[in-house]
């Protein structure tokens, strides 16, 4: 793992934005793996200021988020879907067939989570994947278990997960279901960039750069990759 500690979440967002520019640089195709929640929203506004710069163009890019809520109408402010687009796809210019989520409202969750697979795998694996992390050491919405995930599934949420994002939602309507990639298949990323940042996330990050490899910490998967940067900042570093 190469972790590296900044001073803010701005520099962050630089920091880990340049290595989504340069990729793209270098391969105006490349694959993208996303992520939503408040983590990476800096990171995207950065790569938004490029594009609007002239400096990077996504006519040809194309990207693969982590994971969706189920039972949660596509349009609904809160969707995965809607998130993506109000914070990057509307204002770069990537082509909507170009952007793929998983389908939280499929009638077949099972043929949906194969057909996810799928195309991952016909691409050989995103070329870099972004990770926020839960405060119980989630990635994507793999949360603690006994055993780590392999390939999309859909997955009851926890009481913590629940906790955290059900600001987001009024009182009861934060749905219980997601479909997520599994830890298999982040796993088969070339390059991850994991973002964390704040003081709730400092137990997380200790479990997983000290801790042991464990589903219990699903992220601690991430000592064993090959090419893993993790971003934080001095709040988040603050038990390591
Ligand atoms: P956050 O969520 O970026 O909103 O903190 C991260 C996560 O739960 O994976």
């Amino acid at each position: 793992m190469d972790v590296r500690i900044l001073n803010t979440p701005e520099q962050i967002a630089v920091a880990a934005g340049e290595i989504f520019v340069r990729l793209v640089k270098e391969n105006p195709k490349a694959k993208l793996g996303l992520a939503t929640g408040a983590s990476p929203v800096k990171m995207y506004q950065y790569l938004i200021s490029q594009y609007e710069n002239g400096y990077l163009d996504f006519s040809e890019v194309a990207s693969y988020n982590l994971d969706e809520y189920c039972d949660l109408p596509r349009a609904d402010k809160n969707s995965y879907y809607t998130f993506m687009h109000e914070n990057l796809f509307s204002q770069i210019n990537i082509k909507e067939e170009h952007v793929h989520l998983p389908n939280g409202n499929a009638a077949d969750m099972d043929a949906e989570c194969r057909r996810y697979d799928r195309l991952l795998a016909d691409i050989g694996g995103v070329d870099v994947q972004l990770l926020g992390i839960g405060t119980n050491g989630h990635i994507g919405f793999n949360e603690p278990a006994d055993a780590f995930t392999e390939g999309t599934y859909k997955v009851k949420l926890t009481d913590s997960t629940i906790r955290s994002n059900s600001i987001y939602f009024d009182e009861g309507k934060m749905p219980h279901y997601a479909v997520t990639m599994g830890v298999g298949t982040i796993m088969t990323a070339k390059k991850i960039v994991l973002i964390a940042t704040g003081e709730s996330k400092a137990d997380a990050m200790r479990a997983m750069i000290r801790g042991e490899v464990t589903p219990h910490c699903p992220a601690s998967i991430l000592q064993t990759h090959p090419d893993a940067v993790i971003f934080m900042d001095k709040a988040a570093a603050s038990k390591l």
